[in-house]
């Protein structure tokens, strides 16, 4: 499998990371869809999941009626970090950010088991600024996003264990985003199994919303 993905990658534009359409969609996203593979240490991604874990155990999976954005998840918002994800969490926000924008505080934390997937969406702007940033730990997962108005303008991201994605701009604004469920989960033709994946997400504030002001995201915004 490794071998013809490598060749689908040779065959479609894109980095290792990344793959689209077509050169004009990647190029019209290099500077607001990016993948930067490696982002924690493996001992960040350590510190992170075993912070989350006894959270996340309490809660059950959730499996929503149909029209649900995301199925088989279950999620917190978090405020209270330890020292150690305090620093994580301010390197998202220097790599992520303009040091002009407010971040929403409560950082919202998803954990989807193995059949878990979410469709295709764009986050509201009622609850989300013009900035989202993941961090993706356990699983490798394949996002895809498809521009709301072309779709056949489309790009994937390959999202694995210790990643950060940063969706800004046109990628966030005019391309819905989703993470593939396991029967679907292909970068190209490289198959990429799906099993239990936590993403820590911070979202900037919704523009016009002062820090003082809550505007905090209901779940999955
Ligand atoms: C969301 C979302 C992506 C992720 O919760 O709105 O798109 O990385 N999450 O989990
Ligand atoms: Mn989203």
């Amino acid at each position: 499998m490794a071998g013809s993905g490598r060749l689908a990658l040779r065959t479609l534009p894109g980095s290792g990371w990344v793959r689209g359409s077509g050169p004009a969609v990647l190029r019209r996203l290099q500077d607001s869809a990016v993948v930067q593979p490696g982002f924690l240490s493996k001992d960040e991604e350590e510190t992170l999941s075993r912070e989350l874990e006894p959270e996340l155990r309490r809660r059950r999976y959730e499996y929503d009626h149909w029209d649900a954005a995301i199925h088989g998840f279950r999620e917190t918002e978090k405020s209270r970090w330890s020292e150690a994800s305090r620093a994580i969490l301010q390197r998202v926000q220097s790599s992520a950010f303009d040091p002009g924008q407010t971040l929403l505080s409560r950082v919202h934390v998803l954990d989807l088991e193995p059949q878990g997937y979410i469709k295709p969406h764009v986050d509201s702007v009622k609850f989300c600024g013009a900035t989202i940033a993941g961090l993706s730990l356990l699983s490798p997962s394949v996002m895809r996003l498809v521009h709301t108005q072309e779709p056949g303008q489309w790009l994937e991201m390959l999202l694995e264990p210790g990643s950060l994605y940063i969706l800004r701009g046109s990628a966030r604004y005019d391309f819905s985003h989703e993470i593939l469920r396991d029967e679907e989960s292909f970068f190209g033709d490289r198959r990429i199994p799906r099993s239990r994946r936590i993403s820590v997400i911070c979202r900037s504030l919704p523009e016009g919303l002062g820090p003082g002001q809550p505007g905090q995201p209901p779940p999955a915004c």
